[in-house]
């Protein structure tokens, strides 16, 4: 048993050394084990919510999408594809957003803060917010339900949305599933021990503080932002802190265990902290050098990258397609031919609950028509002295047994045990006896369970 695992990229920015150590590496990691099925995607309808940049949202698509690969995401193995590629997932997000409760996404940490941040400025508490951000969480349910993905890893700051997703899945499930789970409902998976990576200014690496390294800036680029992180004034010769220097908690994320205990005994030692940069620009040129050249390389083929996303989205539809028309069944969006085929099956069992009527003759004596549900007559029973005889002949009929039928002209008798029990009206020729017996035995036979 393999485990679906699914995660999205919002596509605004380009991805720095952070969003490496803390989200790309480990996703690709997990990729490559045998018992999961990862499923990773560019969430370029997120970013709308959040840019109105045509260009950006492009630019960051294409850039996105090449450091994954040059990375060394396998796309044979994995699942990579556009969000915007699978109209499956915003048909889903409607279907979802008729469940999800206004009340719940009120509580959306995103849009709370936004709201917050109007009030605290004495404005409208809405102004500004878009559906979009409204509605973010369940676009994101959509994301994750679409292939039912098992765990979900995310930021600390979207386990909120990962747990909004199980409660609309959940809700959906009871209202559509009768009895059955439409929906697996995913987990939040953190990745305790993947550190955010500190910043060059030792806050939490984040294009927001503007203290990112870049992944695939050049060489000299790369030189550059290693100087630019701040140290303490401690001189060559003197003992460094390593537990205390951002510098070195960013070189135990790319170095192996030796490595780093020789790091650590040569700061201790009172290694510059030039050369520690030198050593960290050096440990993590070989980590991404080469990986820079392929980024660059697949940025100058866009074509290529456009194949190989269409073929992701290809196979992800192969889900996408077949499930959402489950789901369309389950709210009730249904075919009508399918409809018309209910109505002539309901119409043939209520045949089948052909309906006998008895009545008395003037002169007193017993008798019954078979009428079909439409109300027309199939048979008229001859004239019984007594009910209980009546009774017993539409009994006969009904019992299933093999009905003993006589054509006289165009007409036909149905006999029991040499008796007869029921005339046809007279009919224009032969073929309409036989259309009259085979209306007779359908509306005779017993009910199918
Ligand atoms: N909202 C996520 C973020 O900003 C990105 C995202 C969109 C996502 N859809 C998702 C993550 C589905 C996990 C699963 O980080």
């Amino acid at each position: 048993m393999t485990t679906r695992i699914l995660t999205g990229i919002t596509t605004t920015g380009t991805p720095h050394l952070g969003n490496y150590a803390g989200a790309i590496r480990p996703a690709i990691v997990a990729s490559r084990r045998a018992d999961m099925d990862s499923f990773y995607f560019l969430a370029d309808y997120h970013a709308l919510i959040k840019c109105d940049n045509p260009a950006r949202i492009q630019r960051s698509r294409l850039e996105i999408a090449a450091t994954w690969l040059a990375l060394g995401l396998d796309t044979d193995k994995a699942t990579f594809y556009r969000q915007s590629d699978i109209p499956e997932i915003p048909e889903l997000c409607w279907l979802l957003t008729c469940v999800a409760g206004k009340g719940l996404l009120n509580r959306a940490h995103a849009y709370k803060a936004s709201v917050d941040k109007n009030v605290e400025a004495g404005e409208d508490p809405d102004a500004g917010v878009t559906m979009g951000l409204f509605s973010y969480p369940v676009l994101m349910a959509a994301d994750i339900l679409m292939f039912n993905a098992q765990k979900v890893p995310v930021g600390r700051d979207q386990i909120q949305h990962v747990e909004m997703a199980r409660d609309i899945g959940q809700r959906f499930n009871h209202l559509f599933g009768q009895g059955k789970d439409l929906f697996k409902l995913p987990e939040v998976v953190i990745e305790e021990d993947v550190a955010t990576l500190p910043g060059l200014d030792g806050r939490k690496m984040s294009k927001s503080y503007d203290n990112t390294i870049p992944l695939f800036g050049s060489s000299k680029q790369l030189k550059d932002a290693v100087a630019r992180i701040v140290t303490d004034s401690r001189q060559p010769g003197e003992a460094k802190d390593p537990d205390n220097s951002h510098l070195f908690t960013i070189y135990q994320a790319f170095a192996a265990p030796t490595q780093q205990a020789d790091f650590r005994a040569a700061l201790l030692g009172g290694l510059a902290w030039g050369e520690a940069k030198q050593a960290l620009y050096e440990l993590l040129e070989a980590e991404l050098g080469e990986a820079r050249e392929r980024y660059h390389a697949l940025i100058a083929r866009p074509a290529d990258l456009e194949d190989i996303l269409l073929a992701g989205a290809a196979k992800a539809r192969k889900i996408a397609t077949p499930f959402l028309g489950e789901l369309r069944e389950a709210v009730g969006l249904r075919s009508f031919r399918e409809q018309v085929q209910v109505a002539t099956d309901s119409k043939k069992k209520a045949a089948k609950r052909a309906r006998f009527v008895s009545f008395r003759d003037e002169d007193g004596s017993f008798r019954f028509r078979l009428l079909d549900a439409d109300g027309e007559q199939l048979l008229l029973s001859p004239a019984f002295a007594d009910g209980k005889a009546a009774g017993q002949a539409s009994k006969g009929l009904q019992s299933g047994e093999p009905l003993d039928i006589r054509v006289q002209g165009n007409a036909f008798g149905v006999w029991l045990n040499d008796q007869l029990v029921g005339e046809s009206p007279a009919f224009a020729d032969a073929a309409a006896v036989e259309v009259a017996i085979a209306r007779l035995r359908d509306a005779l036979a017993p009910e199918e369970a």
